[in-house]
């Protein structure tokens, strides 16, 4: 039997969607609702514990005796045992439809029936992870889909996706032409979006069949229906950035809370319980690169980081390994050991006549603690693959940006920092050397790096004002979720 004093304790349970770029915002989410009052348990893969626990020692000391604690379910997925590289998103994302309900719904009903837990009261889940909202309905408990995307984002997802099917959209097969031609067609039907190119959709766009497993992903987890049973949607956004989106999205969904940037929010909560330094890193940071920072000029490093899950080419890897020689400039380049496609023994960058070619002006390293790089002062520009959290946390430093997108949401990403906010400049997808020497100059000490840098530092502000614990609008709106919405069924 529960203690009437546990029982009045609200319990969230927090299940991102298994990678890194999502599980990063729901963790600081769970830190500040745990910050707020609540018992949390948060949902990792076995695969992904796995990892993460190789990287911290912080997850188990908490586990044994906090009210925080973290639990797994298996992810379906045969390739689960080589631990070391990242998993496919798309079989990971079909795999969470399929196979995460039941284990779910077990977790739940052990957390339940354990004593001295808090009654389950709240369910946090990823916005596309949908299937929750049944676990939810069950035990009778409010629900939350949090996306951890633009609004812009999600409206494409809500108000594009289903069209893709319905009109017939699909981009040439082979010709590469007709391809490019395809993505610079525009489209203004959209609503809350205006005139947008193709190119600038989230992908797959690109999908040339309307069989292709994330469209259909993307089309299952996005229909409003299922939606609004969930009590709330979460979008881990400012109002000030995408007015329009927001405004258009609120015609789709019943009740809509923006919050963010979570890694801002997060860094404020105060050291008391060692909850703020709880990590999810799929690889172990290296903290020699601050150091490494510490010692260099303010403003004169070119921070290069592709994310979690970009792959390119080894020809792509050369071009910007020379492009960034080239440009005399400072470089911290996280390279993830599999980032690059290719069957070379040792990847360019770390052979010895690139090494003595760059001398100490640039570190490579594996994996950083992002938020602690961008807000070094040494930063002055961003070479990203424009996954959301980078350009949420690049902005909330006043850092600008070089956009080279890979996939998903990040097209569209880098068209609102180049062309909507003014903080980034476009690199050509067939990255070329001189194109990466010329466009790192243009940033660092061009008119038009200072003229990013300007709007960056205008955002940077804007966000500061999300962010204040007097009256910011992200702190309103956590208190209002919690009290609208997760203490709803307490
Ligand atoms: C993915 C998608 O690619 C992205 O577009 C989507 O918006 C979220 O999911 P990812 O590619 O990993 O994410 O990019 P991003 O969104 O930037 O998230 C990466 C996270 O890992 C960030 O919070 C970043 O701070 C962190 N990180 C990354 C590190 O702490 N260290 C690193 O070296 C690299």
């Amino acid at each position: 039997m529960r203690s009437s004093g546990q029982n009045q304790k609200p319990h969230a349970v927090c299940i991102p969607l298994p990678a890194q770029g999502h599980i990063n915002p729901m963790l600081n989410l769970a830190k500040l609702l745990h910050h707020k009052g609540f018992h949390i348990t948060f949902v990792h893969t076995e695969f992904n514990y796995k990892r993460i626990l190789l990287e911290s020692s912080d997850h188990e000391s908490i586990n044994s005796s906090s009210s925080f604690r973290f639990e797994t379910i298996p992810d379906g997925l045969i390739s689960s045992d080589a631990v070391s590289t990242t998993q496919d998103l798309t079989e990971l994302c079909v795999s969470t439809q399929k196979n995460f309900s039941a284990p779910f719904r077990s977790l739940l009903d052990r957390i339940q029936s354990t004593e001295n837990i808090p009654a389950v009261s709240c369910i946090v889940s990823d916005g596309l992870m949908s299937f929750t909202i049944d676990a939810a309905e069950q035990l009778g408990i409010p629900h939350v889909l949090f996306y951890t995307l633009t609004a812009m984002t999600v409206l494409c997802f809500f108000q594009y996706y289903p069209q893709i099917i319905e009109r017939r959209i699909s981009p040439p097969k082979d010709d590469g032409y007709l391809r490019r031609e395809f993505m610079e067609q525009t489209i203004d039907w959209i609503p809350g979006i205006g005139s947008i190119r193709l190119g600038d959709i989230p992908t797959p766009i690109w999908a040339t069949n309307s069989d292709d497993p994330i469209l259909n992903f993307i089309i299952d987890q996005c229909s409003s229906t299922i939606v609004n049973r969930s009590s709330a949607v979460l979008i881990h956004t400012i109002d000030a950035l995408e007015p329009q989106a927001l405004t258009s999205l609120s015609s789709i969904f019943n009740r809509i809370y923006t919050i963010g940037p979570l890694s801002l929010l997060a860094k404020q909560i105060s050291p008391d319980t060692g909850i703020e330094k709880l990590r999810s890193n799929l690889w172990r940071n290296d903290s020699d690169c601050i150091e490494w920072l510490d010692f260099r000029e303010p403003a004169s490093v070119i921070y290069v980081n592709f994310g979690s899950t970009t792959v390119m080419t080894s020809r792509q890897f050369e071009e910007f390994a020379w492009g960034l020689a080239n440009s005399m400039k400072n470089f911290l380049w996280i390279v993830r050991p599999d980032l690059v496609i290719s069957d070379d023994v040792v990847p360019l960058p770390l052979r010895p006549e690139y090494l003595f070619q760059i001398k100490d002006r640039g570190k490579i390293v594996t994996w950083c603690d992002q938020v602690l790089v961008l807000e070094h002062p040494a930063i002055g520009s961003f070479l990203t693959h424009c996954g959301w959290n980078s350009i949420f946390e690049s902005l909330s430093f006043g850092v600008p940006m070089l956009c080279w997108p890979f996939f998903g949401d990040q097209q569209t990403n880098r068209m609102c920092c180049c062309k909507k906010w003014g903080v980034g400049i476009e690199i050509e997808e067939d990255v070329k050397r001189e194109e990466i020497e010329r466009i790192v100059k243009e940033v660092m000490e061009g008119e038009k790096g200072k003229e990013i840098k300007r709007k960056a530092m205008e955002w940077k502000r804007e966000i500061q004002k999300a962010v204040n614990q007097n009256g910011g609008s992200s702190y309103l709106n956590l208190d209002k979720l919690i009290e609208e919405v997760l203490l709803c069924g307490n």
